[in-house]
């Protein structure tokens, strides 16, 4: 009897490390030989620890499970899909689920992340082994078609990208991978590298392989402990079966791959801070030009990826680029996985091609707030992005309609309040956010969000309303345009937003009735 319990952080986090040794006890106890796997969460986190039990019919769900529940758990037969109060039925028809559309997600929850015979079972590696017999450029032309858009946030085309680093000048070249997930309410990259960390590894090979870049470096925020046991033994067990080294799957060609850990500063997840932490220095943003692409890590060309953008790549190639490119709307292709996070009853990890609205990813899988309150706002793309209230809820999710209406998908993290926010409090949150983050290069930003919290804090304490709300508009301009970089050039979004669509909590409404 094969059964299930994640080992992914966020199911460790409720105890699903305490449930896989009780289950076992449990089994043997009552004499019954049943295999555990640990396999990556399947991001129904309210459900989570959620143990499966694989039957003839599918693999059946129960949770949230804790070791109480066990024994009523092993009386009611879930070894054989009993029914209990805790049961889901089928994993697959639940239907959180079973309205997704998985691609980069495809296999987690599904395999034992480290098992890389279950990662070839699951189609694993096709991707690369379809790269290794084509040329560079053909394998660029591929991501090019795919439609692919960077999915760190900037939404840049990542076949172009890769594209200036193949034609840039050099013998040298690499491709770093950007693990530095510090936007809050996302967990999609940790997601991947936990649960299927070969897909990262595999995505990484054949960016090298399409830009002539035989190192790879996976720079990883340190407060992801799992992840970086995870990779560090796949990366092993991937070099030692041949798919890494000297000779990639028999190619002739090679690539080689490390992890190199974050220390916590926000501003590390900036392209350029990030290559700076790399080569052992302080994290400080860089100006471009240069782009990374031509003068990156050690001055060399350099391909800077986001996991979610190099994890969508070995199903491109295996799949061919119009199989991705076919989802989604306008230029917004494939899918992208979308975090639900803050004031949920249902909070966890759904992909769906764009074109999504926020009204169906917060009721129809959401389930609405936990509270039970209306939702008041949702702060989507990190502590940066713009708050959307209800009035945006059907524009759909497309970077080209977020842009217009100035906010941005950006990583695809949705943090949900309900009706007790205070929106002036978390703007205030927001410009506090950049002051303590900014690594300090340029006036704006350095100087700009330590004033805006002063003046929102005027503002808030009603003293001089309409002059420090002038003084803060022309700020939020002023950090717009004049940051060196998107942490202070982004700080004005959810201040901007909270204003613009919630002007009464900064006393603007009350302050034209008085
Ligand atoms: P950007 O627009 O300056 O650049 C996007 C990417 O395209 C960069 O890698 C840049 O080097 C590359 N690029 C631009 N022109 C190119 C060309 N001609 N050839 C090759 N490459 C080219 O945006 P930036 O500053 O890199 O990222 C800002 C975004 O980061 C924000 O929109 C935000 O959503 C996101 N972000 C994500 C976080 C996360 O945790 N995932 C945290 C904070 C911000
Ligand atoms: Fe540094 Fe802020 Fe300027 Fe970016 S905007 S370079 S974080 S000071």
């Amino acid at each position: 009897i094969r059964i299930y319990v994640p080992i992914d952080s966020g199911a460790l986090s409720v105890g699903a490390g305490d449930v896989a040794l009780h289950i076992t006890a449990e089994a043997a106890a009552r004499g019954i030989d049943i295999q555990l796997v640990r396999n990556g969460s399947r991001g129904l986190y309210w459900l989570e620890p959620l143990v499966e039990v694989d039957t003839p019919a599918g693999r059946m769900a129960y949770g949230p499970v804790t070791p109480e529940d066990l024994p009523s758990l092993f009386e009611a037969g879930f070894l054989s899909g009993g029914m209990h109060r805790l049961g889901h039925g089928l994993t697959e028809h639940i239907p959180f689920l079973a309205g997704q559309e998985r691609l980069t997600f495809r296999r987690i929850g599904i395999t034992d992340p480290l098992s890389l015979d279950d990662y070839i079972a699951h189609d694993g590696f096709a991707g690369l082994r379809q790269a290794v017999g084509m040329e560079s450029a053909a394998i660029v032309k591929a991501v090019t078609d795919s439609g692919l858009r960077g999915r760190g946030g900037a939404a840049f085309p990542t076949g172009i990208k890769w594209n200036t680093v193949l034609h840039a000048a050099g013998p040298t070249k690499y491709v770093v991978c950007n693990a530095d997930e510090g936007d809050s309410g996302t967990f999609s990259d940790r997601m991947l590298m936990e649960g299927d960390p070969y897909c990262l590894i595999e995505g990484m090979t054949i960016a090298g392989l399409a830009v002539g870049a035989t190192q790879g470096y996976i720079y990883l925020r340190s407060e992801y402990p799992h992840a970086f046991q995870t990779l560090q033994e796949a990366i092993r067990r991937a070099r030692d079966a041949g798919w890494l080294g000297s000779d990639v799957a028999g190619s002739g060609r090679a690539f080689e791959l490390e992890v190199r850990l974050g220390a916590g500063a926000y501003v590390c997840g900036e392209e350029t801070a990030m290559l700076e932490s790399l080569e052992g220095k302080r994290g400080i943003v860089r100006f471009k030009p240069p782009l990374p692409a031509v003068q990156g890590l050690f001055g060399k060309p350099t391909v800077i990826n986001n996991v979610m953008s190099l994890a969508a790549v070995p199903l491109i190639l295996a799949r061919g680029a119009a199989f991705y490119r076919d989802y989604g709307m306008g230029r917004s292709h494939g899918t992208l996985p979308f975090q639900l996070a803050g004031n949920l009853r249902h909070p966890g990890l759904v992909e769906k091609a764009f074109g999504i609205t926020l009204r169906e990813l917060l009721l129809d899988y959401g389930g609405g707030t936990a509270s039970g309150q209306p939702i008041r706002a949702v702060q989507v793309g990190g502590p940066l992005g713009a708050f959307v209230p209800e009035s945006q809820f059907d524009v759909p999710l497309d970077y080209e309609a977020y842009a217009a209406m100035g906010a941005m998908i950006g990583h695809g993290g949705l943090v949900v309040f309900d009706d007790s926010a205070d929106m002036a409090r978390l703007a205030r949150y927001a410009m506090e956010f950049c002051a303590i983050e900014s690594c300090g290069k340029c006036t704006p930003c350095r100087i700009g969000s330590t004033r805006g919290v002063e003046v929102i804090d005027r503002i808030i304490a009603d003293e001089d309303r309409e002059a420090n709300l002038a003084l803060l508009d022309s700020l939020c301009d002023t950090m717009l345009n004049g940051s060196l970089c998107a942490l202070g050039g982004m700080a004005p979004y959810p201040v901007k937003s909270a204003l613009a669509h919630f002007p009464q909590d900064f006393g603007i409404a009350a302050a034209a009735t008085a």
